[in-house]
């Protein structure tokens, strides 16, 4: 049996169940689901994965649009375009992509998303409601996650899960999504972040471990016990010559050791990240569904 937990090949799946869905839509003479993203500055991998987004959206049928702003964009004329697509009927849901400039507030740009239109969840009354176990959208990353569990089968209940890192784009969504009521969740989740004491103590209990802290290879052989479940959400770029692109992408997880010791693993790339834009393309049809219902 494989250890790897295929994000590919599920993301394939989700995305042919939508494009089937767009299809139906189709025939019956109606409008697609529309998916905008704005993007500030030019960091090469936000626009990589901005672009992957509006890509997928094409091939399943789905209407989107990239709005790219520039670095120095002021906080008011962001705010402005993020209003247009508020207003926007055409549009179902939006994206901004993070992170944001340093002179820009996070927190003051996500509170302007209607939250109808939220499609990364990130809205407080979004967050809060996935917090609360109500139905909402749930940002991409940990619903990705949550699908790979529920799609192969394997529960949560009772398990010790070990996060690493407190984000609230992944971090803190988790945590609470798997120590919530339901299948999959009901596990025992232990938050960790920078101010974590022995941490490997912690590790070495986990039967699931989440890695979303953004450093390559942090995650050892020697910091699991057997056949834990690891799942990689690290996404870093790494400079290699002999790379046609001359960089690659590393996970957080030392990922030929861990392989060894653990009972499932995410690869990276082909793992989480996939997951992730399918789960976007998702939380946009329930928004389309939602507006049309
Ligand atoms: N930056 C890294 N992950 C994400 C995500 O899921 N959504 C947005 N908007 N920005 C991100």
């Amino acid at each position: 049996m494989s250890k790897i937990l295929d994000g590919k090949l599920l993301s394939k799946q989700i995305k042919d169940e939508l494009k089937f869905q767009v299809d139906i839509l189709i025939k019956s003479g109606k409008k697609v689901p529309h998916l905008a993203a704005i993007i500030v500055g030019n960091d090469g991998a936000s626009l990589t994965y901005v672009s992957s987004k509006v890509k997928s959206c094409k091939k399943i049928g789905y209407n989107s649009s990239l709005i790219k702003l520039d670095e120095k964009i002021s906080e008011q004329k962001l705010i402005n375009e993020i209003n247009k697509l508020n207003q926007n009927s055409d549009v179902d849901g939006f994206i901004v992509q993070l992170p944001l400039p340093k002179h820009i507030n996070e927190e003051k740009i996500l509170n302007q998303i209607k939250p109808s239109k939220d499609v990364d969840g990130f809205h407080p009354s979004n967050f809060g409601k996935m917090a609360l176990g109500l139905e909402t959208f749930i940002p991409a990353t940990p619903y990705g996650i949550m699908e790979i569990f529920s799609r192969y089968k394997i529960s949560l209940e009772g398990k010790i899960v070990v996060v690493l890192g407190r984000s609230n784009i992944v971090g803190k969504p988790i945590s609470i999504l798997m120590s919530n009521k339901g299948n999959p969740g009901n596990a025992t989740v232990i938050l960790t972040h920078s101010k974590t004491n022995n941490l490997v103590n912690l590790t070495k209990q986990a039967d699931v471990i989440i890695s979303a802290l953004g450093i390559p290879n942090f995650l050892k052989s020697e910091m699991i016990k057997k056949n834990c479940i690891v799942i990689d959400v690290g996404i870093t770029r790494v400079k290699n010559p002999l790379k046609p692109k001359g960089y690659e992408i590393v996970g957080d997880v030392d990922f030929d050791n861990v392989i060894k010791k653990s009972s499932y693993i995410t690869p990276v790339p082909g793992g989480v990240g996939p997951m992730t834009i399918a789960m976007l393309l998702k939380n946009t049809m329930h928004a389309y569904i939602r507006k049309t219902s």
